[in-house]
């Protein structure tokens, strides 16, 4: 528990650096001649900073409050997220599914709000910063770490006390099956999956990151172990397995109008084009040039600038970056012979079971 307090102090101390760093570009407001005080150029940003370093501070708190909940009551081991359906299983983790579930049952999401719903590691935070940006009108990414508006981790009465305001952009990696319909519908969704083999790869590096942190939670282990994992039942994956995931999606959410699927290998390969189709999904009628910008700022290398810093906030549960790599095909320098072949037969009997196959932009 010391452990914890001092990581408290050290999000504090950085929360107040961030601050002061920030302040000291725009801070003195000009007295003029007449001796009215003029507003500064930068106020509105200045203004933007502060709510940011507020949100930041009371994430830092309700992060700790959280683990110091889950070392003084663990969660039992594994039981459904949703009775009967053993495809997600609850597992003790910082997670908070049930709660926000029975949330969701009662409340639902802001109706301007946007949902986006993910498989872990398939481009969460990538789409997360581009529906920002489409509804501020801004290319300019913000100081806040996806977690803040992340629903297993903070449901959704939380999200809106550490924001401060009710939030319109939520991310999640429950499947579509958990969630209840009324806590959605009418509002937009992104659906946003990629190849399960970058998908395992990437996994494996966000759960070592999360063993640096948490060495007793999530002991580090090789990579062939994990990967035994990942296609392994349900109870040995956090969020239910990529497989379920996606067929759920697919098979009985696709024709949904109010969802826009969309292929992490695709925004890859056109960026510009996709934050364009998800601009016309969300009625947010972005101009060509704030497109381009979008795509500009939303880049691999430069988000992972802009956000290194929102990074630091997340230390005390992920040691490691969430800006790895970002590119297709990184499993090819980790998946021997033998595990590329158990993926492919593992993919092709998923398949097989589709009456209409998924498709999958990638080389498999
Ligand atoms: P890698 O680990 O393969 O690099 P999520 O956001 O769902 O957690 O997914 C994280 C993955 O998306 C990571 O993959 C990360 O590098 C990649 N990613 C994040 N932002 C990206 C961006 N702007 N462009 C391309 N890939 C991005």
């Amino acid at each position: 528990m010391d452990g914890i307090v001092m990581l408290t102090r050290d999000l504090s101390d950085l929360n107040r650096e961030y601050s002061r760093s920030k302040m000291g570009c725009n801070q003195s407001s000009a007295v003029q001649s007449n001796g009215i005080k003029e507003e500064p150029a930068g106020s509105k940003q200045h203004a933007d900073e502060t709510e940011e370093s507020q949100t930041l501070e009371r994430f830092n708190k309700t992060l700790m409050t959280r683990l110091q909940a889950i070392a003084n009551d663990p969660p039992a081991m594994p039981k459904p997220l949703v009775e009967g359906d053993p495809r997600m299983m609850l597992i003790p983790s910082l997670f908070n599914c049930e709660q926000t579930l029975a949330e969701l049952k009662e409340k639902p999401l802001p109706a301007d709000s946007v949902l986006i719903v993910t498989y872990l590691k398939s481009g969460t935070h990538w789409v997360w910063e581009i529906v920002k940006m489409l509804h501020k009108r801004k290319a300019t990414a913000d100081n806040l770490p996806k977690e803040t508006a992340h629903m297993e981790i903070l449901p959704p009465s939380v999200i809106k006390e550490v924001h401060g305001k009710e939030l319109q952009e939520y991310v999640t990696h429950f499947p579509m099956w958990t969630l209840p319909s009324q806590s959605y519908s009418g509002r937009k969704l992104v659906y946003v999956y990629r190849n399960p083999k970058d998908v395992c790869v990437s996994l494996y590096y966000h759960y070592m990151a999360m063993s640096k942190a948490n060495p007793t939670g999530f002991p580090e282990m090789p990579f062939e172990a994990f990967f035994g994992m990942f296609l392994g039942p349900p109870e040995a994956n956090l969020m239910g397995t990529w497989f379920d995931h996606v067929a759920d999606f697919w098979d009985n959410f696709r024709s949904n109008p109010d969802i826009l699927c969309i292929q992490y290998e695709q925004m890859i390969k056109d960026p510009e084009g996709e934050i364009k189709r998800i601009d016309e999904h969300l009625g947010t009628k972005a101009s060509e040039n704030l497109l381009k910008e979008i795509a500009e700022a939303t880049s691999f290398t430069t988000m992972k600038q802009a956000k290194a810093q929102s990074e630091k906030h997340l230390e005390i549960v992920f040691k490691g970056t969430m800006y790895r790599k970002g590119k297709v095909g990184d499993w090819k320098t980790h998946l021997n012979d033998e595990q590329n072949e158990k993926m492919e037969e593992a993919i092709s009997a998923w398949q097989s079971k589709r009456a209409e196959p998924v498709p999958l932009m990638f080389e498999i």
